[in-house]
């Protein structure tokens, strides 16, 4: 921790969060830039005309070289996305962020997708997990994901234990070019970490340059994720050149905090009331919202006087990033939330009605996908290595 104010004090690494996050001071730590209006409108004007929810609310905030990505595009210049998934469990809310703007940019631009899914990194990082339950975890968690809507034809999925023999010439090539005192430094690893996690870093990079490896040509890359991700893409843009390949873009967004008021929706702590899984049952979700941590004043007197605040709120946390479905619901909330006109109970009763219909739709879609899902996992290399 570079931070010398105790009562300031956060965290943020791909294997821990923690503590109030200042998401302009982490920017500042992490060297990244910001995701100015300019750049916004850059980015509107290439994806035809509107920008998706999660940008235009702010939720994506800092980015790595997006400018000479869009600009590329715009010339003619196509590029992927990548991004990720580490199946420790259920999928909760917080993990549509990255894929919910995927989705999107993948419907606007006709650009491929690329998906990993990393039971090895999860089964290395997390005590109690079998590899058997993280293989299963990574399966359902597919399901979840591509039911978002990604295009069959489009999407293809890295499952790390299930593509190894795919993605293993690639990743000795990374492997190579990465020491120890690079990811010791980077990630905090202690003598007591596994060897797996000193390696995976490596198989997270191979994605990004899978393209550009597979047809002997520069291809561009873009990785949606949370800030939380940007260590082991530091490491992947710092070894692009010496390897041939373009360093992939970044697009980085806030964390979404967790309903027991936590910086993050994580159930590491395994408190599982934190987060809303996508395959809580209909009362389980009524009953975390009902509990869910909020903004609110200690009295329904107070509040109406005094309003409350939704910056701190994780039920306003939830309209923000995917539940207000216009600009104007969003606004509504906003607003009713800070002037003391909307109360808590009624927020969150209008939210959980939302949460019920995005889960039964999405129920639907998953049972589809099913059909497919394995078709996209990539099995073989390109060609003999
Ligand atoms: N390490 C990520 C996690 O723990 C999973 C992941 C793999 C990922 N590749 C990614 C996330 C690319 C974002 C972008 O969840």
């Amino acid at each position: 921790m570079p931070d010398g104010e105790p009562n300031e004090s956060f965290v943020v690494t791909p294997y821990e969060v923690k503590g109030r996050i200042d998401y302009a001071r982490l920017r500042e730590q992490f060297g990244t830039q910001e995701l100015t209006p300019e750049l916004r409108a850059k980015l509107q004007l290439v994806a035809g005309g509107d920008l998706h929810p999660l940008i235009a609310r702010g939720i994506y905030y800092s980015h790595r070289d997006l400018a000479p990505l869009l600009d590329g595009y715009a010339n003619g210049k196509p590029f992927f996305l990548y991004s990720g998934r580490g199946p420790s469990g259920p999928l909760h809310t917080s993990h549509l962020v990255s894929f919910d703007l995927c989705r999107w940019l993948q419907a606007r631009l006709g650009v491929p997708m690329y998906i990993q899914i990393t039971d090895d990194e999860k089964f290395w990082a997390r005590a109690g997990l079998t590899p058997e339950e993280t293989r299963k975890w990574g399966l359902e968690n597919l399901y979840d994901i591509l039911a978002l809507g990604f295009d069959p034809k489009r999407t293809r999925v890295f499952f790390d234990t299930r593509s190894i023999a795919a993605m293993y010439p690639l990743a000795v090539r990374v492997a190579q070019k990465v020491t120890y005192s690079t990811v010791k430094a980077v990630f905090g690893f202690t003598p007591s970490t596994n060897i797996g996690l000193v390696f995976y870093t490596a198989l997270q990079s191979v994605p990004a340059f899978w393209p550009s490896w597979a047809e002997g040509r520069s291809v561009p890359c873009l990785i949606p994720c949370g800030i939380d991700q940007d260590p082991h893409f530091r490491v992947t843009r710092d070894l692009a050149e010496g390897l041939g390949y373009p360093k992939p873009a970044l697009l980085h967004s806030q964390m979404v905090p967790g309903l027991l008021g936590d910086a993050a929706m994580s159930t590491t702590g395994n408190a599982a009331d934190n987060a809303l899984f996508l395959n809580d049952p209909t009362k389980t979700v009524e009953r975390k919202l009902k509990n869910a941590f909020t903004g609110g004043r200690a009295t329904v007197e107070e509040q109406r006087r005094l309003g409350a605040t939704p910056e701190v709120c994780s039920i306003w946390a939830l309209w923000r990033t995917r539940f207000a479905e216009s600009d104007q619901k969003f606004a509504e909330v906003t607003q009713g939330c800070r002037s003391g006109r909307l109360l808590c109970g009624e927020c969150k009763g209008q939210l959980i009605e939302r949460v019920h219909a995005f889960y039964a739709a999405h129920a639907e879609a998953r049972e589809k996908v099913k059909g497919w899902a394995e078709s996209t996992i990539v099995t073989a290399p390109p060609r003999p290595d």
